[in-house]
């Protein structure tokens, strides 16, 4: 067992996050997540363009992002209900997307005053890609934790000063969308670290037992990890984008492009050098969003090909697609045997 200020604020098995990840649907993923023993997100985003496209995109079914919100909240706490587990909601706050941000959030508020069971259980707000602070008082008041993702120090500092219990440091190498400026996790972690008091989780580049045990000793409570749940047996991402993670064999593979808030991380593949190619050109914001848009649409037809797959520089690191329980069992093991065994042979 591994005790952290996570495990025990949350109380929950593993030190471990598993990311939002719109705009995909991750309602299966988190309730596995949550079940196996860690913090399982539901995503966001893509509820947001619910009514944007002619078909609907990634499964969801509800005409608009509350509803959504509010059934996806729902079908996550009646596949926890069993084991207990414990889940949350990421919703990016970017100021491209704050009146969905503000449906969202207000979903999730609402679902858990209404329902003592989502209460109890759906105790996280995550909140990234923008400025949380006219969220984090509401959140708070609802007696849920409110965590937010920051790419630098000086974020983390403003959002202490917000009242944010948890910040998410998240590095340039993982998938998504990164900040601006490419700094990366073995830098970030331990400045965020020393820069604020409250727990600071890591994210971006963890996949496995040793990347744990190098956060933990860089002072993290746990990780967030996106790119490695993608292929997990559970995860409700398409079988060829799991595929295409664990076919991924070189950790250069990776390619930054325009997405709708900044830079997001993709998998190389024809549709994300596509993107690429539209922005050295000078595409307008409207072509790279509708390229952006093409390309998710895509991979809902199955069309890897021309989908923009959005994916960490650890994708070139994993490869196999285990259940989300053995996934997180055999990290933590993993860590465990190195805090344990390995390391304190290295002190003579
Ligand atoms: C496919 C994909 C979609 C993502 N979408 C979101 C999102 O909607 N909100 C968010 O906060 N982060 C998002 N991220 C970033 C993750 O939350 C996480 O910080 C990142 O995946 C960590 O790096 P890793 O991929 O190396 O694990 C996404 C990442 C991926 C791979």
């Amino acid at each position: 067992m591994i005790k952290t200020k996570l495990t025990e604020m949350l109380e929950i098995k593993y030190p471990i996050i598993q990311a939002g990840m719109g705009p995909h649907n991750t309602t299966n993923l988190a309730a596995a997540v949550a079940n196996a023993g860690g913090l399982g997100l539901i995503s966001g985003i893509g509820m947001g363009y619910i009514g944007l496209t002619k078909e609907p995109l990634f499964g969801f079914t509800e005409k608009t992002p509350k509803k959504q919100m509010l059934r996806s909240i729902e079908t996550v706490k009646n596949m926890t209900k069993e084991s207990g587990g414990v889940f949350g909601i990421n919703v990016p706050v970017a100021v491209e997307f704050q009146n969905v941000s503000k449906e969202l959030i207000e979903a999730g508020l609402e679902a858990r005053e209404t329902d003592n069971d989502v209460a109890r259980r759906m105790k996280v707000i995550v909140t990234s890609a923008g400025k949380p602070e006219p969220f984090v008082e509401g959140i708070k008041e609802s007696g849920a934790y409110h965590f937010h993702v920051c790419p630098s120090p000086y974020h983390a500092k403003k959002v202490e000063s917000y009242g944010t219990d948890v910040v998410i440091a998240s590095g340039h190498e993982g998938g998504g969308h990164v900040a601006h400026e490419p700094v990366h996790t073995m830098v970030l972690l331990p400045e965020v670290v020393r820069a604020v008091k409250i727990p600071v989780v890591a994210a971006g580049g963890f996949s496995d037992g040793s990347t744990l045990a190098a956060a933990l000793a860089l002072g993290a409570v746990g990780v967030q990890m996106g790119t490695r749940f993608i292929a997990t047996k559970e995860s409700d991402f398409h079988q060829p984008y799991k595929d295409y993670v664990v076919n991924t064999k070189d950790v250069r593979d990776t390619i930054l492009a325009k997405g709708l808030f900044g830079k997001i991380r993709y998998m190389k593949n024809p549709g994300a050098q596509r993107l690429w190619q539209a922005e050295q050109e000078g595409a307008s914001e409207t072509e790279l969003f509708n390229l952006e848009m093409a390309g998710f649409a895509a991979i809902d037809k199955g069309d890897i090909e021309n989908s923009g797959m959005a994916g960490g520089e650890v994708s070139g690191r994993i490869s196999d697609i285990p259940t989300v329980k053995e996934l997180m069992g055999r990290i933590v093991k993993e860590a465990e045997d190195i805090i344990r065994d390995r390391l304190p042979k290295l002190i003579v």
